[in-house]
């Protein structure tokens, strides 16, 4: 079933109303997207904290806790600030196998106030070619949001 984009932002906002803490709002906000969409293995966030990209709140196996601007797909999404949309993570030179299970994935880029690159979402399936350009623009529409409320 395709994924209600515009629900799962107001969820996002509706939940975080009011609430000034990060881990929080991180920790419900994987939560959401852990619930509210199929055939996912692991959702959550990576953070930039002393140059590399430090492991947040997620749902789902336990992840690596580090990883250097333009390493693997969240590297890379960090490194381009642009969003990686990938059909088979075995094709892509350099993907960091946390999970076995995961095939394809999508890493959001996320900014600060400013504009700069301040984490990455990052959400895995055990299906190839699971996430589209839908995928994509509601994922950047919900990062968006985020951004505002972090
Ligand atoms: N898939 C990531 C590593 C993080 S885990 O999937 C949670 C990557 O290659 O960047």
């Amino acid at each position: 079933m395709k994924t209600d984009y515009n629900m799962m932002t107001e969820q996002l906002k509706a939940i975080c109303d009011g609430v000034d803490y990060d881990i929080t709002n991180l920790s419900n906000a994987s939560a959401l997207i852990f619930d509210s969409m199929e055939d996912l293995n692991w959702a959550g966030f990576y953070l930039v904290r002393d140059g590399k990209l430090l492991l947040g709140p997620f749902q789902g196996k336990v992840a690596c806790t580090k990883i250097d601007f333009g390493k693997g797909v969240c590297g890379t999404a960090a490194l381009k600030d642009e969003t990686q949309l990938v059909k088979d993570v075995h094709e892509f030179p350099g993907h960091i196998a946390c999970d076995s299970a995961s095939n394809s994935e999508i890493v959001v880029p996320m900014h600060d106030a400013n504009g700069k690159v301040m984490g990455v979402l990052d959400i895995d399936s055990p299906l190839k070619g699971r996430f589209d350009e839908e995928d994509r623009a509601g994922l950047e529409g919900f990062v968006k949001a985020l951004e505002e409320i972090i």
